[in-house]
């Protein structure tokens, strides 16, 4: 029997997050629930941050209120503080994100915090977001380079990683920023995080910005990860990490698991049509 790989779509989440002109949230609403209808299993739909920092997820309660819910589907939700969680399980999220960086240059830059605190302010979230019943996935930042900092060590990714897991998480998803990881570097950081995390836990995150995101995803796969996140149309980037082009787009790598023999329970016809639909909510907002 073949093996199943999870694909987290991201595209209502960090591929829209970056747009510059505000997108409707009517449209936010309409994306998330075309890919509700290809088999995926998990959604990032929106996050829970403060409005100031990334305006474009300011609409997170009126996107996770409009949403047609899929049986046995996951939507889940960012959340940096009590507050994004308090807002997240108003909206009744199924999943909440925290998130970290293994560089301080990315976390200053994108929390407003130093590891050692954002670790510190995410706890007590983990902890409250567990007793109310909601899983909580952990991201680290910057596994093997920072806009800020240059290359990052793959023990200081060992070590958030292992803090997220610690604090509650039953994922680590390793998040390549910038899309600046190689073969050679994915590899070198699995080796560490693996030390310390299981492939069972851990989730690769790539940004495809110098078209290397299907080679190190390969990698992963060779390390034994089977959960990768994409976003549909190869939408994305961070607002706090200058250069940062897309995610891999969900419909690369569901070929790229399909060419593998791994199944994902996705139908890259319904998958395409919300990907033609993506590109148009970028399109229309280009320049
Ligand atoms: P801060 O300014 O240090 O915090 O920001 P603060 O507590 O002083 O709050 C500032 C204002 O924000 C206050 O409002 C708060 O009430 C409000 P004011 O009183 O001034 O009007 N506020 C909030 N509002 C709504 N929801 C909240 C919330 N929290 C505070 N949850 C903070 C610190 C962490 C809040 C801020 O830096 C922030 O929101 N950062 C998020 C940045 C972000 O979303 N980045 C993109 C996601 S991460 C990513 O894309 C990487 C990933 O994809 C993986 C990878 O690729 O590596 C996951
Ligand atoms: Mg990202």
């Amino acid at each position: 029997m073949s093996e199943h790989v999870t694909i987290f779509e991201m595209g209502p989440r960090d591929g829209l997050q970056n747009e510059k002109a505000q997108i409707a949230t009517a449209d936010k609403i309409r994306l998330t629930d075309m890919l509700s209808a290809t088999g995926l299993q998990k959604i990032e739909v929106t996050s829970f941050v403060s409005p100031r920092w990334v305006p474009q997820m300011a609409d997170a309660a009126e996107v996770m209120a409009g949403i047609t819910r899929a049986p046995g589907l996951t939507y889940a939700v960012l959340t940096p503080n009590m507050k994004g969680l308090e807002g997240a399980m108003a909206a009744r999220a199924d999943e909440v994100a925290i998130f970290a960086s293994a560089s301080e240059g990315f976390s200053k830059a994108n929390i407003n915090a130093t590891i050692a605190e954002s670790l510190d302010r995410l706890r007590p979230v983990a902890s409250a977001a567990k007793e109310a019943g909601i899983p909580v996935r952990g991201y680290v930042s910057c596994v093997t380079h920072c806009p800020y900092d240059g290359p990052v060590h793959p023990a200081s990714v060992a070590l958030v990683a292992r803090a997220l897991v610690k604090a509650g998480c039953y994922e680590i998803s390793l998040g390549d920023t910038i899309g600046a990881a190689t073969p050679e570097t994915t590899n070198a950081m699995l080796h560490a995080v693996q030390e310390v995390v299981p492939a069972a836990q851990l989730a690769g995150h790539f940004h495809d910005t110098r078209g290397r995101a299907l080679d190190n995803i390969a990698v992963c796969l060779e390390h034994g990860l089977r959960t990768f996140d994409a976003a549909v149309g190869g939408l994305g980037g961070c607002p706090y990490a200058p250069g940062a082009k897309g995610n891999v787009a969900t419909e690369a790598v569901l070929a790229l698991m399909t060419e593998k023999g791994f199944t994902t329970g996705i139908d890259p016809a319904k998958l395409d049509a919300a990907a033609a639909f993506a590109r148009s909510l970028r399109t229309k907002d280009a320049p």
